[in-house]
């Protein structure tokens, strides 16, 4: 069984992260008074898994009759939001007092407008004995008239410090050896989305059985960012040979122009050894780089301009003087 399901949270009180929101699911899940919800928010921070642990906690024994659950894989066409909610949201089933039937739609903003116009009525016909839960990355892509109706909620990308309580605990109960520089990489490669954090560590373990930070940048197939800011570092220091030599170091390793130029960027923007405003242009650089990429060019010429580009920021004016 994968970590990421064996670990689901089974109540609100286990999810971490985005503390106050889930405060706010708390007191719904324990006065009953539940309003439909949209949860928005990147991949991976707990919004499905919030959304299952909050119907639990208000339905229990009821839930298998109570939920209707319409994930983006099922067909969710205009005629099955009328027929099947319909169906349901018309069902009798016993509940515990004051409580309503639930409507789970995961990723909502997959749903085409005329989809979420059906669902609109759906919700004006049936709203006093069925709550809908939405789950969304943008809640944008939801129809207003059905964004008034709800409770918006949003989830924010989680801490560093929360992925890693989460992963230290995991390791503890899988007995997963590991290092600290293991952790850490598994926090940069997962950007706040706790379930590839969570399915890294574990393709580490089983790749490797020890967790270190050169298996996990392996596992993940992204450049080490130890190379990176050494690159970087001779980038300040003017030093465009040792910024060649690292870029080809990677380039040779077989990465992309945009795996390369997406960690220069993340290195950076992190990179406390550096001045703001050389920061700054930086990012401004690698930004310009990163476009001609995607327009096309990703070639190791093209990143070697960036080193030249970059070199050149930390270099006198004098130096250029014939
Ligand atoms: N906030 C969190 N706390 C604990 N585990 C989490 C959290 N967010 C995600 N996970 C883990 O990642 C998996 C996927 O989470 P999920 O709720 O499906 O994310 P989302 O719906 O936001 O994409 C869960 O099974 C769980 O193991
Ligand atoms: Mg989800």
């Amino acid at each position: 069984m994968s970590y990421r399901e064996k670990y689901r949270p089974q109540v609100l009180d286990d999810v971490v992260g985005n503390t106050e929101t889930i405060e706010r699911l708390k007191v719904i899940a324990k006065d009953g008074n539940c309003p439909h919800i949209i949860i928005s928010g990147m991949p991976g921070i707990g919004k499905t898994t919030s959304i299952h642990c909050l119907a639990h906690q208000l339905l229990g024994d009821a839930y298998k009759e109570g939920v209707l659950e319409l994930n983006a894989s099922d067909e969710r066409g205009i005629d099955v939001v009328r027929n099947k909610i319909k169906s349901f949201a018309q069902k009798k089933v016993t509940l515990p007092p004051g409580r309503h039937k639930i409507i789970i739609l995961d990723e909502a903003d997959s749903m085409t407008p005329g989809a979420q116009q059906a669902l609109r009525r759906t919700m004006e016909i049936f709203s006093n004995t069925t709550r809908f839960a939405l789950a969304c990355n943008m809640s944008n892509k939801i129809i207003e008239p059905i964004q008034s109706r709800c409770a918006i909620l949003r989830y924010a990308k989680l801490r560093d410090a929360e992925v890693l309580k989460r992963l230290l605990e995991i390791c503890e109960m899988e007995k997963v050896e590991h290092n600290d520089d293991g952790l850490a990489a598994l926090i940069f490669t997962s950007e706040g989305d706790m379930r590839q954090a969570i399915n890294n560590l574990q393709s580490t373990h089983s790749g490797f059985g020890f967790v270190s930070a050169e298996h996990v940048f392996k596992v993940c197939d992204q450049p080490h960012p130890i190379v990176v800011q050494a690159m970087i570092r001779a980038c300040m220091k003017g030093n465009i040979d040792g910024a060649m030599e690292k870029l080809n170091e990677l380039w040779n390793q077989g990465y992309s122009a945009v795996d390369i130029v997406v960690t220069i960027f993340r290195v950076v923007k992190t990179f406390d050894e550096m001045p703001e405003y050389t920061k700054l242009e930086y990012i401004k650089e690698i930004g310009w780089t990163h476009m001609r990429i995607l327009e096309g060019v990703g070639t190791v010429i093209q990143l070697g301009g960036l080193m030249a580009r970059l070199c050149k920021m930390n270099l006198k004016p004098e130096l250029f003087r014939i």
